[in-house]
């Protein structure tokens, strides 16, 4: 379906806008309470290394709708959300400085292993660029991972959504990618269903669900 946006390839001054669109579509998120600088610097890990790529849509000059994007070559030091959390680290401490509430947030009970193991990771570990992930069958890879794609609330559930996971499969095809994979929380329902309904298949982990498309 041609929906008539343009994707455009991200660079840095496009980030005001699509942290702006990540608050929209996600206001209850732990990474959208920290506030839009953080998310700035958040959004810039994609321009960190040739194997992250980040793009967006715009309506009338806006950003509307983005995603992000992770080629996984089965080598990776850390998952993205630890490696992301190691980049924004010291932007996190801030923003619970200034506001301390922000711990009461249910993410870090949730997240409560996962933020332990990084900060041990920054804090102690001098082992930083050691390869943590390190999946010894290579056949299946590589992948590609979908780290997050949001819409503002306006355009959700009017097939936007099927328009950039279609182009999302353009740029698999293109990478040459075995498979497409992402995780979503268990509660997305309608999240779900959008990938569901362009092709990708469910594995339940936990409170989240593992999905995996494959490409031909
Ligand atoms: C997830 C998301 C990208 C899907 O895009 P979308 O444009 O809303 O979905 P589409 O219109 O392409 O898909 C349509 C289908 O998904 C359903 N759907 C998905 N998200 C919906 C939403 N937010 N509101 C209503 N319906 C939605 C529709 O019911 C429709 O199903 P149907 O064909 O059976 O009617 C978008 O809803 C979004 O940004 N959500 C908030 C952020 C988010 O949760 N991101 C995913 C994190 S893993």
């Amino acid at each position: 379906m041609d929906i008539g946006y343009k994707l455009i390839r991200s660079e840095i001054l496009h980030l005001d806008g699509i942290s702006s669109c990540h608050i929209n579509a996600f206001p209850n998120a732990i990474f959208s309470k920290l506030g839009p600088k953080f998310l700035k610097k958040m959004f810039s890990w994609y321009f960190e290394s040739e194997n992250r790529l980040l793009f967006h849509i715009e309506h009338d000059g806006h950003c509307i709708g983005y995603f992000g994007l992770l080629i996984n070559n089965g080598k990776l030091k850390m998952g993205s959300t630890s490696s992301i959390i190691q980049y924004t680290f010291s932007q996190i401490i801030t923003q619970i400085l200034l506001n301390p509430r922000i711990l009461l947030h249910y993410s870090f009970l949730q997240n409560f292993k996962l933020i332990v193991r990084n900060i041990k990771l920054k804090m102690f570990s001098s082992k930083k660029n050691e390869i943590i992930i390190n999946d010894n069958n290579t056949d299946y890879f590589p992948k590609l991972g979908l780290i997050v794609i949001g819409l503002r609330k306006e355009y959700q559930g009017k097939g936007v959504g099927t328009y950039l996971l279609k182009s999302i499969d353009q740029i698999a095809h293109d990478l040459k990618v075995k498979s497409i994979y992402l995780t979503v929380s268990k509660s997305n329902i309608n999240a779900i269903k959008s990938y569901v309904n362009n092709g990708y298949n469910a594995k339940p982990i936990r409170e989240s669900i593992y999905m995996e498309k494959y490409i031909l």
